[in-house]
């Protein structure tokens, strides 16, 4: 290997961001309700916070809200832009881990920020974006984070971006929170849960998009048990991303949690062939009718499993249903004489 190849390979081919204190200040100005149910570290949302003031987006797109965190901390970014607008999406109507409240309501405590949003919930992202409309040059994308999560969801508002625009995924390596200290578990629920091998999806996604790599600067934290990198980042795109599309589909082959539920497949479907070769049409329906094969075949092992778990069950309910009618017999007693000898005899 010659010393022009070495030199060119000891670069470093990400961009890292370390927020300024100006930029943390304009943060700090805003009332913090929006805090209080922020989905962010502070590390987080002040990473978000200086990719929009460095870049003054015009058209904003944020894929989840929950209670509108990181909605308020994008409004407040682009308030003195002028023309900037943020639309927001989210499949759920009422905020998902508490169903008495609306997704997004914690922008009604900030009136003055609102005339700049535009609110789309109940769907998928397929659903609004033609409404929403091409030039998105800065988009959050934040939703379930495990396959084919946001791997679709980018698909989805891939045709939609600008030529050089900022796609942020939160959760980039939730996989890596408090494994291996601890056993991981869902916050919400309490239930155990193994983030580790299946909350990979942002992560995939930051490596296989096509542009420009933004990271927190910081990003191997102290060995505290939490998350041990940093868990935002950015692409910036470029005139090539949308001709590397096969790097985003052939993730679609990994492991799925969840599946896609037929009526929403077929109108997906249908949106995407407007968009895509119908090359990426078919490798698509590979993909669905391969997933299906792999949800129907876990469902019978576990089905399997259960038949199993029942069929011990009742063996030891038998013998034990047995045994007792054997102790409760004539010749059981009248033999127990014979077996304390043989016991005394043994000692
Ligand atoms: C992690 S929360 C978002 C947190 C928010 N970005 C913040 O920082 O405050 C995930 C949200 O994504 C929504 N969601 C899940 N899958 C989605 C999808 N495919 N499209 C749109 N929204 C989705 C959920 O309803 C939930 O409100």
């Amino acid at each position: 290997m010659g010393v022009m190849e070495k030199m060119s390979m000891s670069n470093i081919d990400v961009e890292m961001i370390v927020p300024q204190d100006v930029e943390n200040e304009y943060l700090d100005d805003l009332n913090d309700s929006y805090e209080t149910v922020s989905e962010m570290t502070e590390e987080e949302r002040q990473f978000l916070n200086s990719l929009l003031r460095r870049n003054k987006p015009k058209k904003l797109l944020e894929i989840g809200i929950a209670s509108g965190s990181s909605s308020v901390i994008m409004l407040n970014a682009i308030k003195d832009i002028e023309g900037a607008m943020l639309y927001s999406i989210d499949r759920s109507v009422e905020l998902y881990h508490d169903k008495q409240k609306a997704t997004g309501y914690i922008v009604d405590n900030y009136p003055e920020l609102k005339t700049k949003w535009k609110l789309y919930v109940g769907g998928l992202s397929f659903e609004f974006i033609e409404d929403i409309g091409g030039e998105i040059d800065f988009a959050l994308i934040d939703t379930v984070h495990f396959n084919p999560g946001e791997i679709l969801d980018f698909l989805m508002i891939l045709p939609f971006l600008s030529e050089a625009a900022l796609v942020v995924f939160h959760d980039t390596n939730l996989h890596t929170i408090r494994y291996p200290y601890f056993p991981q578990e869902n916050p919400l629920s309490g239930r155990s849960i193994d983030l580790s091998s299946y909350c990979i999806t942002n992560n995939l996604l930051i490596s296989s998009i096509h542009g420009e790599k933004i990271i927190v600067n910081d990003f191997i934290k102290n060995d505290n048990g939490k998350i041990f990198f940093g868990n935002i980042a950015g692409i910036r795109t470029s005139n090539e991303t949308k001709n590397h599309v096969f790097e985003i589909m052939n993730l679609l082959t990994l492991k799925w949690k969840s599946n896609i539920p037929l009526e929403k497949r077929k109108s997906l479907m249908a949106f995407l062939k407007k968009y895509y070769n119908n090359f990426y049409i078919e490798y698509l329906d590979k993909v669905f009718n391969y997933q299906d094969k792999c949800f129907a075949f876990e469902k019978s092992q576990k089905e399997k499993e259960k038949n199993n778990l029942l069929e011990c069950k009742n063996s030891v309910e038998l013998l034990s249903a047995e045994i007792k009618s054997l102790k409760e017999s004539k010749s059981w007693k009248i033999t127990a004489p014979l077996r304390l000898v043989k016991k005394l005899w043994k000692r």
